[in-house]
């Protein structure tokens, strides 16, 4: 046989094997947290995948665990093991370009964001959030607000209070319920709820200046004012319920919702609960304020999707990426997560009345980054974090916590 004529049977052969098996299926494996009562939302963007292209097979890996504790650890072996996911959930921000980006494990997205027109779709902070050495790392599906007070206005009306608006009136207001019977007025949840509290006590001591200054290292976690922080936070925590550690972030809500107690601070994943698993009406059943001191400030955050390299199913991923970053994409997602969309041509009618008052506040606030959910620093330093909450749980000692929280940030290099 020529040369020639060898050539195309080879080639043949080499197309043929290229072929997929007859039969076998397209795939695509998203990762999440968001798993049972955080599903719906996930759930209704992979129900529209499907339409969209009913021969790709979608696994939805979910491990559960509120803002995504078990998650990180778990993505992490896979990443390291060389057995990534095909896209999966991480916080815009630092959580992913400190982690996954730094390591050179991500897809650079700068052309689907140039393809789909995106560039003008979003705010221009949030893209500089996903960038970094000049590329685009993750597509983001909203934005959530992380210093949110709930309550139930009926309550507040029965035990004649009303939305404290500074941590002051906070712990004043506490002790009037306290005074009444209520024996913990605030309800908190397991460890990282504890520090999602924090951020919103620092917000509301600090100020969104000081808070911002903070990740750029131009304040420092040891000033007295990151001491008067603590000992506020201290403050605030004896008026919270003492099994804590045992309680997921929807149980918490639950004894909200119940009557148990009278405030929790949580991020309005709470609203999207509230809403779209136990069927509340925003403004009737469940009220919210900015939590305290930080009106006029909004803590966001935003979740996202990333493409790792080498994944097994690009394609599919694409298309993941592409219909979580459309409007009907995050339009269909966000009126049931409770947060908005990132993009800013959303369809407002579509959504309930808290998030109207979510979208109006993310226009016109002040606009700070998350720390527990990965906006302002490297996972290394909020895993860390932990430890420093730690400290300051088992001595109740501001400057010892102080101290501690300002080792891990020049450890990490914090503003450096
Ligand atoms: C956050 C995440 C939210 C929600 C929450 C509770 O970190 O951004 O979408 O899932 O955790 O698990």
């Amino acid at each position: 046989m020529k040369r020639g004529s060898l050539l195309v049977v080879f080639m043949a052969c080499a197309a043929l094997f290229a072929v997929p098996a007859l039969g076998a299926q397209e795939k695509l494996e998203i990762f999440s947290w968001w798993a049972g009562d955080e599903g719906p939302a996930l759930q209704a963007l992979i129900d529209r995948y499907q339409q969209l292209y009913p021969s790709i097979q979608v696994q939805n890996s979910t491990v559960t665990g509120g803002s995504g504790v078990n998650a990180r650890a778990v993505l992490k072996t896979r990443m390291l093991g060389g057995d990534p996911p095909d896209s999966f959930q991480v916080h815009a921000g630092q959580e992913l370009i400190g982690t996954w980006v730094v390591a050179k494990r991500m897809e650079d997205l700068s052309s689907l964001f140039k393809s789909e027109g995106w560039m003008t779709k979003f705010p221009a902070g949030l893209l500089s959030l996903l960038s970094s050495k000049g590329g685009i790392w993750s597509v983001p599906v909203n934005i959530h607000r992380s210093n949110v007070m709930w309550y139930v206005p009926a309550n507040l009306k029965a035990w004649g209070v009303t939305p404290p608006k500074t941590w002051d009136e906070f712990l004043a207001t506490c002790k009037t319920l306290q005074d009444k019977g209520l024996a913990h007025p605030l309800v908190v949840g397991e460890s990282w709820t504890y520090q999602h509290l924090w951020e919103s006590v620092a917000l509301g001591v600090l100020g969104p200046d000081n808070w911002t200054a903070l990740w750029s290292g131009k304040l420092k976690f040891n000033d007295p004012k990151l001491v008067k922080v603590w000992e506020t936070f201290g403050k605030v925590l004896a008026y919270a319920n003492p099994d804590a550690s045992g309680l997921s972030w929807q149980q918490a809500t639950d004894r909200l919702v119940k009557g148990d107690a009278a405030f929790n601070i949580m991020g309005d994943w709470a609203a999207g609960y509230m809403a779209t698993t136990l069927k509340l009406k925003p403004n009737e059943d469940f009220g919210w304020a900015a939590s305290p001191g930080t009106g006029g400030s909004f803590m966001m955050l935003s979740d996202s999707f990333g493409l790792p390299l080498g994944v097994k199913h690009r394609d599919a991923a694409i298309k993941w990426l592409k219909l979580l970053g459309s409007q009907q994409g995050q339009d269909i997602f966000n009126p049931l997560k409770g947060s908005i969309a990132a993009r800013l041509d959303s369809d407002l009618s579509k959504y309930n009345a808290y998030s109207k008052s979510a979208a109006a506040d993310w226009k016109s606030n002040k606009i700070v980054g998350s720390l527990v959910h990965g906006a302002v620093a490297p996972e290394s330093f909020n895993s860390q974090f932990g430890t420093v909450m730690d400290i300051f749980l088992s001595g109740n000692n501001a400057m010892a916590a102080a101290n501690a929280a300002q080792a891990i940030a020049d450890q990490v290099g914090i503003g450096n």
